[in-house]
């Protein structure tokens, strides 16, 4: 499912990432959300769970090393830990598809897959991506040949600038993964969360439904070329 704004983690200044990639505040954290956990737990545990994080060598501020598992290639960086994992994938492995608009998970044009779950990648850190598989539109075709939800994109004519289209990739090759046969409502609700500043959604989910194998849903009117120069 994808994360919806405020879900994925923003970027924060005082956060104390551990050497360990547990951050000293996520177990803070998940000690401090139940007090029935940490009564589970025992005092013993607890004190143990406390001395490690504390024990641990933080990281950064400074650049440190990173290694992300992108498109199935592992690739190590030296990043600030502060670096949004859409900077890495823009900045450093030179993958510009997933693009930069809002930088505030508002508008999905960063979607990149983690593990398979559509995630903005321009609120998430590099380095909290680690050990995940990621997964960018350059890694959707496969030795050049394009998807089918791809190919639809294209045949239905599901873009204009372009701008939203790998995120809107993205996200549908996940709910297609998931969900063979979407109907319209479920490949709405799959791409609720990503902007399409040019109104190609109609067509969008065309193609979606085109590459599940079934039919538009919502009627489409193409202008030919010719209308277009005559307007
Ligand atoms: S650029 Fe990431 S959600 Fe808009
Ligand atoms: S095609 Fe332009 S923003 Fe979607």
């Amino acid at each position: 499912m994808k994360r919806n704004p405020g879900d994925a983690a923003a970027p924060s200044g005082s956060e104390v990432f551990l050497a360990s990639g547990l951050s000293r505040r996520t177990f803070l954290k998940s000690l401090g959300t139940s007090a029935v956990t940490a009564a589970a737990m025992g005092a013993e545990q607890v004190s143990q769970g406390l001395a490690q994080a504390n024990a641990e060598r933080p990281v950064g501020p400074g650049a440190v090393p990173v290694t992300l598992t992108v498109n199935g290639e592992k690739k190590t960086f030296r990043l600030e830990p502060r670096v949004t994992l859409l900077e890495a994938l823009r900045g450093e492995a030179g993958l510009t598809g997933a693009k930069e608009a809002c930088d505030r998970a508002t508008c999905g044009a960063c979607t990149v897959l983690l593990d398979g779950t559509p995630v903005y990648a321009c609120s998430m850190l590099a380095i909290e991506a680690q050990g995940a598989e990621i997964t960018t539109i350059e890694g959707i075709a496969k030795n050049g040949e394009l998807s089918a939800l791809q190919k639809a994109m294209v045949d239905k004519d599901g873009l204009q600038c372009g701008y939203c289209s790998p995120g809107m990739v993205m996200v549908l090759t996940a709910l297609l993964r998931k969900n063979p046969r979407p109907t319209e409502a479920e490949v709405r609700h799959a791409i609720a969360g990503n902007l399409c500043r040019c109104g190609s959604y109609p067509r969008i989910v065309a193609a979606a439904r085109a590459a599940s194998g079934q039919s538009a849903g919502t009627k489409l009117t193409f202008i030919s070329s010719h209308d277009h120069a005559v307007a």
